[in-house]
């Protein structure tokens, strides 16, 4: 495995594995790496001769400065983590290396940035487009994956690759959770043992919410106002929002009636700690028969 912390170093050495012919993968992170990350190298080793995990803590797309601080960090243990998984190249620049004195510009995709999880954290999706554009122009990768975990960033950085014609695939993976729903991520290690016990009340009232639409609730506000209840009975949990939205633009419509590019939002604060969770309105299951089925494909991520 070669570790680079140079950004010229980092391009010439995908420059040359393009040139021998290999597809690159590149997966964008930043750090703290668990097994929602390990399913997004899955896809990108299954699908590309040459994968390149980025690991940096993106100081543009943090609002508040005690969040950065507190953001976990572990460069040998994520390190050891991509060696274990047969990652071939690992990009683990510093601030410095990436935005050096006198960077002043800057990438924004009109109306993510306000709405959602942008409207709690000014400059965060500027801070995310900008980063993730510059890990393109500097990897040149055929295709870069993204967890469904972060869907407003995932819409976001879809918008922004046709948008300025980034001549890259995006590819979406599935949410990878622990077994009582919560979603996995690099925060969760920031909850006490009773929070932690709280937080799957976001996935609680996804499951709520598309049982709603699945029972024909056709009222994107009744969807959401659903699910904000169930939130806000959790003590422990400050509601953020509960959305029913399109799948593209974030927008609410003005009826659930194509539920099959409806999405679910939740956000909530529990402790010290912003959680996020999303999930299509319509369950796989639902789409292909009609049925009922109340969960999304399986959260195992797949073997490595
Ligand atoms: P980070 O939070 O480290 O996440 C890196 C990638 O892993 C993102 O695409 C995220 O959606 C995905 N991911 C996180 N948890 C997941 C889960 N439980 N299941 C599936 N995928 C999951 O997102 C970022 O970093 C940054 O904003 C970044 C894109 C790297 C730009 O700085």
């Amino acid at each position: 495995m070669r570790v680079f912390e140079d950004p010229v170093a980092f391009r010439r050495a995908l420059d040359r594995a393009r040139a021998g012919g290999d597809r690159v993968g590149l997966v964008p992170t930043m750090g703290a790496l668990h097994p929602g990350h390990r399913s997004l190298m899955a896809r990108a080793a299954a699908e590309c001769g040459h994968v390149a995990v980025s690991i940096f803590v993106n100081p543009l797309q943090f609002d508040r400065p005690e969040d950065l601080a507190r953001y976990p960090r572990d460069l040998v243990a994520d390190l050891g983590y991509c060696e274990a998984l047969g990652v071939p190249t690992v990009f683990a620049p510093s601030a410095q290396a990436m935005f050096p004195a006198g960077a002043v510009t800057t990438v924004s995709v009109a109306g993510f940035g306000d709405r959602w999880e942008g409207r709690s954290r000014p400059g965060h999706f500027d801070g995310v487009a900008t980063v993730v554009a510059k890990l393109f122009c500097l990897a040149g990768p055929c295709a870069a994956y993204f967890g469904e975990k972060d869907f407003q960033q995932l819409a976001l950085v879809r918008r922004m690759a046709a948008d300025l014609s980034m001549p890259v695939e995006i590819v979406a993976c599935p949410t990878v959770r622990d077994p009582d729903g919560l979603a996995l991520s690099s925060r969760n290690v920031l909850l006490s043992p009773r929070e932690r016990e709280a937080a799957p009340v976001l996935r609680r009232a996804l499951d709520a919410g598309c049982a709603a639409v699945a029972d024909g609730e056709d009222r994107p506000e009744a969807v959401a106002s659903l699910m904000s209840g169930l939130i806000e009975a959790e003590p422990l949990a400050r509601l953020g929002y509960a959305a029913a939205v399109d799948a593209a633009d974030l927008a609410v419509p003005t009826s659930c009636s194509e539920p099959e590019a409806l999405r679910l939002l939740v956000a909530a604060e529990i402790g010290p700690v912003r959680l996020i969770d999303n999930c299509a309105a319509l369950r796989p299951s639902e789409l292909a028969v009609g049925s009922r089925g109340r969960h999304d494909l399986p959260a195992t991520a797949p073997a490595f």
